[in-house]
């Protein structure tokens, strides 16, 4: 039977105290009890793990790091075949290569977002320049912000264990990604509990032959992901997302909007 209100952590915090997991963390559902912190409703973490592009000067130290990856791995993924890398980027000079290797990405993304365009979208052509608009410097939020997070990780995946089912397929590939990035929400959500946000970002795939040949990636290595995390500056909570009506339908696509 499905849980929907699941606890969802018991941590002991009897290490951590000075790192003031909490005080940064979690709203009225959240308890300090001989130690512990008491959980969140999974229902609260999934509503409110929101993409965070600033942090505090507040640093993560490599035992939460390890938590956090404790955790995330136990995420689904094809066959269980664990394709997963993670690289913890400690040296800001490898960060700082990253910013003009996303340039041309961010640049491309801004522009198509401004021509009221779906960025990098594979089915509707573009009316702009693109190979123009990636030279023209733009700001991205969050890029220079990422480079001092206290943390950066970067999520690789082994494509000679990824299971693509749709390879085959004459249009972009999705069945790969299923088996790297629950694994990175996952991230996420176990630095949510830690009192941590982040953002899940992907434009450094743009750059991905650079990027391997920066943290001595194997070619076969997918560049999936980064994350930056930290202390948030401010804990958002309300997420804007469209109802179940919006996106859920009976039968067929075109069928009554599903609801309860
Ligand atoms: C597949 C994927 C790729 C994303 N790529 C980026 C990115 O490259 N840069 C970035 O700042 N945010 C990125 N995001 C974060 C999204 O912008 C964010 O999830 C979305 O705007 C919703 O924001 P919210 O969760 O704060 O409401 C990405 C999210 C996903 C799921």
């Amino acid at each position: 039977m499905y849980l929907h209100s699941v606890v969802v952590l018991l941590r002991l915090l009897n290490t951590s105290p000075a790192r003031g997991a909490v005080t940064h963390t979690l709203g009225s559902s959240t308890n300090l009890e001989n130690g512990y912190r008491l959980s969140m409703e999974l229902s609260e973490v999934m509503r409110t793990t929101f993409s965070c592009r600033q942090w505090t000067d507040e640093p993560v130290d490599d035992a939460t790091i390890y938590r956090i990856l404790d955790n995330a791995r136990f995420a689904p993924n094809g066959g269980n075949r664990q394709g997963w890398h993670v690289t913890v980027v400690k040296d800001r000079a490898i960060r700082e290569q990253f910013k003009p290797l996303i340039k041309p990405a961010t640049n491309q993304y801004v522009a198509q977002v401004a021509a009221g365009e779906a960025p990098w979208n594979t089915i509707v052509p573009s009316a702009i320049d693109l190979e123009a608009e990636r030279s023209i410097d733009k700001n991205f939020p969050g890029v220079n912000e990422m480079v001092e997070a206290p943390a950066v990780l970067v999520i690789s995946v082994d494509l000679s264990v990824v299971c693509s089912f749709d390879s085959i397929l004459d249009r972009v590939g999705v069945i790969s990604g299923a088996s790297i990035y629950p694994f990175v929400w996952n991230i996420l959500l176990a630095a949510r509990q830690e009192g941590l946000a982040g953002v899940l970002t992907t434009y450094l795939s743009y750059a991905e032959a650079e990027v391997q040949q920066l943290l001595g990636l194997p070619e076969h290595y997918a560049v999936a992901a980064m994350v930056p995390l930290g202390h948030p500056v401010k804990q958002l909570t309300k997420l804007k997302r469209n109802s179940v009506e919006d996106f859920a339908n009976v039968d067929r696509f075109d069928g009554a909007p599903f609801t309860a």
